[in-house]
């Protein structure tokens, strides 16, 4: 199963999808977590892993991925070959209780080029892997919709969107719904940060509040853990709501 979790810049999508990788992990699940956002460093943190090598270096680099001719040969020219999570090798993967990392590709310097080799590798990555039954994969998008527009969400199995309490996110919510909807995948909403009177705002303002899954508020402890960039150990049953949900 391939879980893309998006929602706008700082709604907490990195956060849900740590809390949520762990929760899968201690369900005995094989978890992959993808790190899609090329701009942010704290996911890894919150994961507790080390900061993976960029996969795309191991396909030459920007240069090598988006020089592949376009295409459907472009996958296996790209991979020549069908990946099991096992197999991404070692240097390119971190690992912390039972959750693996492995990150698409970083902005490190400035004036080195736009991220599309990034959304082109993950695009040519995504139908290699080879998963069975019980494994998952969370996808960690960049903030906004531009993973739909490269066309990412295509294979993705759930799209789970991450909601704070603003304008932005009510507006996007509907635009992720309809894009969703466009090619047949389900949307879930989790709304985040919110107080209860937030919370029943929001749910009064979306779109389509039955695709709610749940809320959580704003928590002083995930807050200084994100501050201070500690791993993310806090259980909580609003995440292994959605895990059940999902
Ligand atoms: N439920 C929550 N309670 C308190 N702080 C949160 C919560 N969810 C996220 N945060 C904080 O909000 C900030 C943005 O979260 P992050 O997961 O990095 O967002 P994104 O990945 O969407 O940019 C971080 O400082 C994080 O610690
Ligand atoms: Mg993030």
């Amino acid at each position: 199963m391939i879980i893309m979790v998006c929602g706008k810049g700082g709604c907490g999508k990195s956060t849900i999808t740590s809390l949520l990788a762990k929760e899968y992990a201690r369900r005995g699940r094989q978890v992959l977590v993808i790190d899609g956002d090329e701009s942010n460093f704290g996911l890894h943190r919150q994961l507790g892993c080390e900061l993976p090598r960029d996969f795309t270096e191991y396909c030459g680099g920007r240069r090598g991925v988006m020089s592949t001719p376009k295409g459907a040969d472009a996958r296996d020219e790209l991979f020549g070959r069908r990946w099991k999570i096992g197999d991404i090798p070692a240097d390119y993967v971190t690992e912390h209780e039972g959750v693996r990392l492995v990150a698409i590709g970083k902005i490190h310097e400035a004036g080195e080029g736009c991220a599309c080799a990034m959304g082109v590798l993950e695009k040519n990555f995504l139908p290699n892997l080879l998963l069975e039954e019980k494994d998952v994969v969370l996808i960690d998008a960049e903030a906004g919709v531009e993973h739909f527009g490269r066309g990412v969400d295509n294979f993705a199995d759930v799209i789970l969107m991450v909601a704070d309490p603003s304008y932005e996110s009510v507006r996007l919510a509907d635009k992720i719904y309809s894009m969703g909807n466009s090619i047949n995948k389900p949307v879930y909403f989790i709304i985040n940060k919110a107080d209860a009177e937030q919370e029943s705002v929001m749910r009064e303002s979306f779109p389509h509040p039955e695709q709610i899954l749940t809320a959580l508020p704003a928590d002083k402890e995930i807050l200084r853990k994100g501050l201070l960039g500690e791993p993310l150990d806090t259980q909580l049953p609003q995440i292994s709501q959605i895990a059940d949900a999902i």
